[in-house]
């Protein structure tokens, strides 16, 4: 099977998205449309063999496609997605599916009318760092968990292009914030029973630059989102990626996207007895609460290594398409991540938590 594919939006990850067509067996990049004609300067001078379109009536119109890849701006999905439904393609469109829940809800009612497929890029259920934490979930490795933390901080406070405009989908709620809820969703296996946001324009005019969200779940398990583009620091890298998993039998830590870190174990806690200072002086440090533990009552190890690429996402895809495993990420899923979104705002603009579900 070599199905054809159209990209719509030729920029940062529509010009992967060819690569990966043309990478997999199953498939072949054989149109590319975008608006700035610059964008298909390149594709004509690097792929000869790609049609090129300047609208997407016109790729159609005129092209035999099997499917499309939709990533172009954000507010351009809604009305990409159902044109793409009305023409009877498949649909892979990028993150955010959506602005709102209700844009959603029009745009499957197109696709079922149309009886396409339609899945979205959330590849980053597939990253290292978030695959190895799932790992720890999944498996129990720090006992009954409590607390999620999953942070990642820009240093340099660039937001680039149509990202600083509200109108197009900027921000980094829609930009950031729907891979790391998509993560917690697909991990936490739980009804959400409440959402807190406190979502700030730190320098940006028109659009989120720092988010802290908070997610509480049925059971029993909290997770804190927290995103900023603007933590200046004087560190060589450009970002930080951070997790840390609090349970009752240990914690876990990990850094960066491909990650390192450790899980950490007790032998043996400091027993809490009420008055007696000695037990509670044994453990040295600047505070006794937070003193350190004595020596040899610590066991660490390796956080788990998971093999796993971004490119699984495609794997995926391609076996779904031919009836063979159902597709990773599904419609009823990245619709739940909207509504979530959808509180944040809410929860932002009250100061006050929202109930979910
Ligand atoms: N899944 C991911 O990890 C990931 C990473 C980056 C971007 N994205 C998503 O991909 C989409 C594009 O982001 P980007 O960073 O590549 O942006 P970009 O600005 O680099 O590229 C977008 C392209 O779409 C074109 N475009 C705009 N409206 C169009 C229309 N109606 N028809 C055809 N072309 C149109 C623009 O001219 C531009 O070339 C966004 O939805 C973004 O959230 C996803």
């Amino acid at each position: 099977m070599n199905l054809k594919y159209a990209v719509i939006g030729y920029g940062f990850i529509g010009r992967r998205h060819v690569k990966t067509l043309k990478s997999f067996a199953e498939s072949d990049c054989v149109a590319v449309c975008d608006i700035n004609p610059l964008r298909l300067k390149e594709v004509k001078e690097l792929y000869p063999e790609i049609a090129v379109y300047d609208n997407a009536d016109q790729l159609f119109d005129k092209t035999d496609v099997d499917g499309v890849i939709i990533a172009a701006n954000n507010n351009q999905h809604k009305d990409l997605v159902i044109k793409a439904a009305r023409a009877g393609k498949h649909i892979i469109c990028e993150k955010p599916v959506a602005m709102s829940v209700r844009d959603l809800d029009e745009m499957v009612a197109e696709v079922e009318k149309a009886g396409v497929t339609f899945t979205v890029h959330q590849q980053r259920r597939f990253d290292k760092d978030f695959r190895s934490v799932k790992e720890c979930y999944d498996q129990k490795m720090v006992g009954d968990i409590y607390i999620i933390k999953s942070s990642l901080y820009g240093f340099n406070g660039n937001m680039h292009d149509w990202h600083v405009f509200k109108e197009e989908g900027g921000g980094m709620l829609y930009d950031w914030g729907v891979h790391l809820i998509d993560q917690i969703l697909y991990m936490v296996n739980s009804r959400l029973i409440s959402v807190y946001a406190d979502i700030r324009n730190v320098i940006n005019k028109e659009v989120d630059d720092y988010f802290k969200i908070i997610l509480r779940f049925e059971n029993r398990v909290t997770a804190e989102i927290e995103l900023g583009t603007y933590i200046l620091s004087d560190r060589p890298n450009w970002f930080e990626r951070h997790w840390y998993v609090g349970g009752n039998k240990g914690s876990m830590y990990a850094d960066k996207f491909d990650p390192s870190g450790k899980i950490v174990r007790t032998t043996r806690l400091l027993e809490n007895v009420p008055g007696d200072q000695e037990k509670s002086t044994a453990s040295y440090g600047p505070t006794r609460s937070f003193g350190i533990p004595e020596p040899g009552l610590l066991i660490v190890e390796d956080i788990p290594q998971v093999d796993c690429e971004q490119m699984d996402y495609f794997t995926n895809y391609f076996k779904a398409i031919k009836g063979e495993e159902e597709f990773l990420v599904k419609i009823p899923e990245v619709r739940r991540v909207l509504s979530v979104m959808e509180a944040c705002w809410k929860s932002a603009r009250t100061m006050k938590s929202v109930d979910f579900e």
